[in-house]
């Protein structure tokens, strides 16, 4: 979703700020721009094209304070008019992320004090509202607070004035933007990446702060106006995390790092002989103690692990769990119950939806709250009074990989605390999970073996249009995945069914046009879904079945089978995951699509 960077130095900040974008494209965008003031004026260039676009645009222009974005379109087309910066007659340029939701009603009020609009966008209202108190004598800072308290919405801004050469103005209220701090020089931008290659000291801005900085200094503001100090810390972000490497993709990247990202998630628990609540934060226990169900909340593929892991904690930890799409929770008018835990799921911990339905909760009276999130410092992270890192590391991919995969692992994690406590688990089946968890990486490693496989059977999707997917049980959620996966990035349109479901209506579809791929573990439910699978191959369909050994699948006319390594029991769905990813890329690739930046997405989806 749109990204900010904003620098203010003794060199000329062009060159970052462009660098800082191309960072951010991950992010999604659909245009983007640049202002910069120079000799008390303001120099924009803005661009439909790529940020390599914007680049060649802005080669004339130079200056040491400005501000940038990348634009994805939610009021008014993608188009250069649209695109930000947006400026007030030539004095103020203002970059923003999130939506001003009274913006009709702030423009019919600023047209009527004769200002004049170029632009279908809401943020157009924040650059003549900060005019508008700016040209009535108010500091820079001053005009942008006035203006804030007159907004309602999401916002995160950049504010620079023309004859205000060294002076940013930024604040964030929903969306992401944190400060980094250098030496004779200092920036802003929506996440760290953008700044990696200028600084490695971060100021996280928490939600309604306001921030005035300078060449040497910076000052923050609380929502009240009163000024506060927010600690600076040292980003654990490297540059190697960000950059491909050898990969052709961030995606493939991504797929091939599960393994390290697992281990890395199950480090601290790994190399202790025993599970312990503390790995969900110092109140866990006491937390945990109150609890008698789970609401999980979240979008999407983390939505997807949510689902994997109620079969969980009901099965092991006995546990009652609903797992509810965020964005129907929160307004969907349900009973609460003071001793559910809530548990959102986030890769970056900045979706809009899931944080609405956080704070939703929190209101309706859920005090215990859970995030399991990617991002350390991201909204839900700090909204949560329990949380639990998955450790990643930076996913730029917009199709999400190792945060599905690691937030499983943390969903088990949690699974077995739970059972733990509520005396569901014999010590031996502790130290036999334990055992599971710590051979994990090593088994994705063995799953990842069969990409040259499954790049050969993507061959067989390069024409089709529509496909199915099936799973049953733990492995439904994963067949959810898979679709997901392959829609997003080669759109083809695929659709998941828990396998008994085929013939309550699906089955209609299936024909030799209709590819079906099954998730075949060897578990209590195979021989149910071998008979699903014959209903398929009655009706002409072409099967391609993810199979554990033992299954007794074996290929033949219109069966394709891949044989994965030995059930891996409840940890099953992790490595089920695994070849469906390589599927959809490979897909992707025969099909000639933008893998890591699908049309029309965005990789932070930071508006409603
Ligand atoms: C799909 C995908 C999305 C996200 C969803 C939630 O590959 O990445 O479905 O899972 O937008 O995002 P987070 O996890 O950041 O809350």
């Amino acid at each position: 979703m749109c990204g900010i960077v904003g620098a203010v130095a003794q060199r000329n900040v062009v060159p970052i700020l462009l660098q800082g974008l191309q960072r951010l494209e991950y992010r999604g965008y659909d245009s983007a721009g640049l202002v910069v003031v120079h000799d008390k004026q303001l120099q924009r260039a803005r661009s439909t094209g790529r940020v390599a676009d914007l680049t060649l645009k802005s080669a004339d222009i130079s200056g040491h304070l400005g501000i940038a974005h990348t634009r994805w379109a939610t009021h008014g087309v993608p188009s250069e008019r649209n695109a930000h910066p947006h400026m007030s007659n030539a004095s103020i340029a203002v970059v923003h992320n999130g939506i001003i939701e009274n913006y009709e009603e702030l423009r019919t009020r600023l047209t009527a004090q004769g200002y004049v609009f170029t632009s279908d966008t809401d943020t157009e209202v924040i650059a003549h509202l900060v005019h508008s108190h700016y040209k009535n004598g108010a500091t820079l800072l001053a005009a942008t607070q006035a203006s804030l308290a007159e907004l309602v919405g999401a916002y995160a801004i950049g504010v620079v004035a023309a004859d205000n050469p060294a002076q940013l103005i930024c604040s964030r209220k929903g969306s992401p933007l944190l400060l980094g701090v250098g030496k004779h020089e200092n920036f802003i931008a929506s996440d760290m990446s953008a700044l990696l290659a200028v600084t490695k000291n971060v100021v996280y801005l928490e939600e309604g702060d306001v921030a005035e900085i300078g060449l040497d200094a910076y000052k923050v503001f609380d929502a009240r106006g009163k000024p506060v100090t927010r600690p600076v810390q040292i980003s654990e972000l490297t540059n190697d995390s960000v950059e491909l490497g050898e990969y052709k993709h961030y995606m493939l990247k991504e797929i091939f790092e599960q393994p390290q990202a697992l281990a890395n998630t199950l480090e601290a628990v790994c190399n202790s002989q025993s599970l312990i609540p503390g790995i969900f934060g110092a109140e866990a226990s006491a937390a945990f103690a109150k609890i008698d169900s789970i609401l999980i909340l979240a979008c999407g593929t983390s939505h997807n692990s949510g689902l994997v892991a109620r079969n969980w904690l009901e099965e092991i930890a006995g546990i009652p769990c609903n797992v509810e799409i965020a964005s129907e929770y929160r307004y969907r008018t349900s009973v609460s119950n003071p001793n559910t835990l809530i548990v959102t799921i986030s890769q970056s911990g900045e979706t809009a939806d899931t944080l609405a339905a956080l704070n939703h909760a929190k209101a309706v009276g859920h005090a215990h709250t859970l995030a399991i999130c990617n991002v350390p410092e991201s909204a839900i992270i700090r909204q949560s009074s329990l949380r639990f890192l998955t450790r990643a590391g930076p996913e730029i991919g917009v199709a999400s990989t190792k945060a599905f995969t690691t937030q499983l692992a943390g969903l088990f994690l949690l699974t077995l605390v739970l059972a733990k406590l509520r005396g569901k688990l014999s010590q031996q089946q502790e130290q036999q999970h334990l055992h599971d968890l710590r051979h994990l990486p090593s088994a994705v490693q063995a799953v990842l073996k069969l990409e040259p496989a499954i790049k050969k059977l993507a061959e067989n999707f390069a024409n089709k249009h529509h496909a199915l997917f099936l799973g049953r049980g733990l492995h439904y959620p994963i067949a959810l995945e898979g679709a997901l996966k392959l829609k997003e990035i080669s759109y083809i349109h695929a659709e998941a069914y828990p396998a008994g479901e085929l013939k309550h209506g699906p089955l209609a579809l299936v024909d030799k046009d209709m590819p079906v791929i099954a998730v075949a573990p060897n578990d209590t439910l195979l021989e149910k879904l071998k008979s699903n699978l014959q209903e398929v191959r009655a009706r002409g369909g072409e099967l391609f079945v993810f199979a554990d050994a033992n299954t007794k699948i074996q290929s033949s006319e219109g069966v394709h089978v891949m044989q994965m390594p030995e059930h891996a029991g409840f940890l099953s769905p992790i490595l089920h995951t695994i070849p469906l990813q390589l599927l959809a890329y490979y897909v992707a690739l025969q099909k000639g699509t933008d893998v890591d930046k699908p049309r029309n997405l965005a990789k932070s989806v930071t508006v409603e």
